[in-house]
């Protein structure tokens, strides 16, 4: 149980430098695996979910190792993996699992893949039934982890996703690299784009259509080592901007954040309710980058439907919570893909939002909160539900009341971001009588 950070005496200050992307550190060690020579990941993510990714590439024969934040890989190509004789551990990370699954589908060895109690309950036919079109022969435990994957000669995909997901998405690229001729994808919606963009950084042909959902790739690219530098996940500065947006008399830089325009719902969202955002560009190499400054300010309602949802999904829990405190009714629908997140996010966010008092009523597909009804704790012992991205909220929640909250499962911020709550307190005044 650790106790939380209750309303400051004044509002957060200060810049900070937030961790490197996940999702492109997980890519960063795959295709530089699957690559020819070295590869070079400054900025990587040090975090749990990108450290399986890691292990898992190492089990496959790949010389990896780290120094700090830098991460050193010696490609062995496409064709170059080895079997491992004992399962891969894939953690607590939906991300690894979906893309290795793709990956090993088409290799000459067979792979076993286990998980943590909650990665053992998410769903993997997502992937193997679209695999399983590509003649992929992958079998799982009723639809879930222990899965074995069984390599094999691979036919082309050309077909449409059931799910709007770009872990499926990416799974499906990766068999194609490996395919018997070109692949069509079909997306639902547009999702995450960093498998397609890195992946062509690589050397890879992955052409996406002008309608934004149709992609097609070339099998049997040689890829070739790069040197990147990660940008900062702006899934992990989000807490922030809705901390600084929240926080009475706040101003916070967060510097050198993705802005990779399928990422950047939260910011969007932010905007369309009145919120105060100064965004910089850097110039980069690779995906777009920005400093973003933001700034307390009086929010509005909002309403979102299914379209605006991938590119929000992982922040949906703190749109509730920006939605809490605007001065309306706002509804959040079409995003049931959180009920099969880490947890069933959108029954955490009522459960636990509705212990401070927060006016939330649940649906099938997300929430209608309202945001004019004051607060009021009845239960100071909120619980993560062992799910980082709601451990984040609720600590971020904790600032706007006055009543000291504990938290249960606050070791599961490491997922994604280690240093999430001494990099808050780094923005948080120094109360009166500290050091
Ligand atoms: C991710 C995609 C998303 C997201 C997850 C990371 C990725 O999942 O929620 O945190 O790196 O591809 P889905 O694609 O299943 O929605």
């Amino acid at each position: 149980m650790k106790t939380l950070n209750s309303k400051p005496q004044a509002g957060l200050q200060g810049h900070l430098t937030v961790p490197g992307d996940k999702s492109i550190s997980h890519r960063g060690i795959m295709f530089g695996a699957i690559s020819q020579g070295q590869t070079v990941l400054h900025h990587f993510l040090t975090s749990a979910d990108c450290l399986s990714t890691l292990a898992a590439f190492q089990q496959l024969g790949v010389p990896i190792s780290r120094s700090g934040d830098t991460v050193t890989i010696e490609g062995v190509g496409l064709n170059g993996l080895s079997g491992s004789s004992t399962p891969l551990d894939m953690g607590n990370s939906g991300t690894t699992t979906r893309l290795i699954m793709g990956l090993l589908a088409g290799q000459t060895f067979d792979s076993t893949l286990v998980g943590d109690a909650s990665l053992s309950k998410r769903p993997m036919r997502r992937v193997s039934d679209p695999l399983g079109a590509m003649h992929a022969e992958i079998e799982t435990s009723d639809g879930h982890l222990p899965v074995t994957v069984h390599g094999r000669q691979l036919t082309a995909f050309n077909g449409r996703l059931q799910v709007a997901s770009a872990q499926v998405k990416s799974a499906l690229i990766l068999a194609a690299l490996q395919a018997d001729g070109p692949s069509t994808i079909v997306e639902q919606l547009p999702t995450r784009d960093h498998t397609e963009r890195l992946l062509n950084a690589f050397g890879a042909d992955v052409q996406t259509a002008s309608d934004g959902i149709t992609i097609t790739v070339q099998p049997h690219p040689t890829l070739h080592g790069q040197t990147m530098t990660v940008p900062g996940d702006m899934s992990s500065a989000a807490f922030f901007m809705v901390a600084a947006s929240l926080v009475p008399g706040s101003k916070v830089t967060l510097e050198n954040v993705g802005m990779n325009p399928t990422r950047t719902g939260l910011l969007d969202i932010l905007q369309r309710m009145g919120g105060q955002v100064t965004v910089v560009p850097r110039s980069s190499k690779g995906e777009p980058v920005a400093d973003l400054t933001i700034e307390t300010a009086q929010l509005k309602p909002i309403e979102i439907g299914e379209t605006a949802i991938p590119a929000v999904i992982d922040e949906l829990p703190l749109v509730a919570l920006l939605a809490a405190k605007a001065d309306g009714i706002s509804t959040i629908i079409g995003a049931s893909e959180l009920r099969v997140k880490e947890t069933d996010r959108i029954s955490a966010v009522v459960t636990e939002f509705k212990k401070l008092g927060i006016a939330i009523e649940e649906r099938p597909d997300g929430f209608v909160i309202d945001g004019r009804q004051p607060w009021h704790v009845t239960d100071a012992n909120l619980d993560a539900h062992n799910d980082h991205r709601i451990g984040m909220v609720l600590a971020i929640a904790s600032l706007l009341v006055a009543t000291p909250l504990r938290l249960a499962g606050e070791e599961s911020v490491g997922i994604s971001y280690p240093n999430f709550f001494a990099d808050l307190a780094t923005l948080l005044p120094k109360e009166v009588g500290q050091p």
